[in-house]
């Protein structure tokens, strides 16, 4: 189908000025990307100046949470090419998420016609510095307005984009949640909804005060093994191997985490996706024989761990950055930045 270009958009990408520090997700790009469905039928798209949105008070999403989303990433490669790391998996984690809100899922190629067409008209807005790139945030709100419960009639689907930084750039210190649960067994742990990082600030808020960075989820079910963070997922390094929690339900399927288990197993690493019992997990970094731990996602790639708190003790790891996190993330960087053979296909010059 073809893309609408607001004339105006011209004009809105000429005014734009990159400030010198960016930050993550501070800077937005001057235009943006929209798509209506309407009883199930979707428009095609459109490309419009960044602008707030207007919404009836009484739209679905304001009330009931219809809403999802993605984080992915365009790299400026040492080429001087422009590409877009596993976009395919960003397009059908949507539709995941989509369907577990009774939303209906952007078709892929609405998908990819918003993502490339944000990323082609914000080439300029790709960074070159090494770790930074051009952070993309796809979503999906439903707009009907409407209080009963029931799912939304109509639809937007929108993609913005934002300059950034890494987040999370540094060591982490980790706050064990022993006490809230970020997502219910059955719920919606494994899609990637508002509602997910909503439940998780009032942890965030409260290990803060205490001087730590992120919890870290324990599984809603049995309150005994490792999910994830609120926005990452989780390994760990113990007697040289990967460990990382298998995917249970209330873990989100990480693009990252996917990457770096194909990555790691590639370079020798022996990788195991099992059940990490935390308690088993602590005494191992008290004792040493974990040696290191990281987090990872996209927004992230991936940010050491320094510290595990959890009922007034601190559990410091040996080594934070880890050789194993270090070589993870410069292999990984070196695919998305073009420095090595994209061997695995993951990159999509737009
Ligand atoms: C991402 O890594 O892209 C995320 O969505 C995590 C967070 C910034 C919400």
């Amino acid at each position: 189908m073809s893309i609408y270009i607001d004339p105006a958009v011209a004009s809105s990408l000429r005014g734009f000025e990159m400030p010198e520090k960016l930050g993550f997700g501070a800077v937005m790009a001057p235009v943006m990307f929209r798509a209506v469905c309407q009883d199930g039928c979707w428009s095609s798209g459109e490309l419009v100046p960044y602008a707030p949105l207007s919404l009836d008070p009484a739209a679905k999403v304001l009330h009931y949470a219809q809403s999802c989303f993605e984080g992915m990433k365009a790299y400026r490669t040492t080429s001087a090419g422009i590409s877009l790391f596993r976009p395919d998996r960003n397009a059908a984690r949507l539709a995941h998420s989509a369907e577990r809100l009774c939303m209906p899922p952007v078709p892929e190629p609405l998908f990819m016609d918003g993502v490339r067409t944000v990323t082609a008209y914000c080439a300029n807005l790709v960074p070159a510095t090494s770790g930074e790139s051009l952070y993309l945030r796809p979503f999906l709100i439903g707009t009907q307005a409407d209080l009963t419960v029931s799912a939304s009639t109509s639809y937007e689907f929108y993609v913005i984009a934002s300059p950034s930084e890494a987040y999370h750039a540094g060591n982490m210190r980790l706050w064990v949640e022993r006490e809230d649960s970020r997502a219910a067994v059955g719920g919606t742990g494994d899609a990637k909804v508002g509602g997910n990082y909503a439940a998780s600030l009032l942890s965030i808020a409260r290990l803060k005060k205490r001087g730590y960075d992120q919890s870290l989820w324990l599984n809603p079910g049995n309150r005994q093994t490792v999910d994830e963070l609120s926005g990452m997922n989780f390994f760990a390094v113990i007697g040289g191997e990967l460990h990382t929690p298998a995917l249970s339900g209330s873990i989100l399927e990480g693009v990252t985490r996917d990457s770096l288990i194909d990555l790691a197993r590639d370079l020798g690493y022996t990788v195991h996706e099992r059940a990490i019992e935390i308690d088993e997990l602590l005494s191992q970094v008290a004792d040493g024989t974990c040696e290191e731990a990281f987090a990872c996602g996209t927004a992230a790639i991936i940010s050491p761990i320094s510290v595990f708190g959890d009922n007034g003790e601190n559990y410091q790891l040996a080594k934070a950055p880890g050789a194993v996190a270090e070589r993870l993330r410069q292999a990984l960087l070196d695919i998305q930045e073009g420095r090595t053979e994209d061997r695995f296909g993951w990159m999509h010059p737009v």
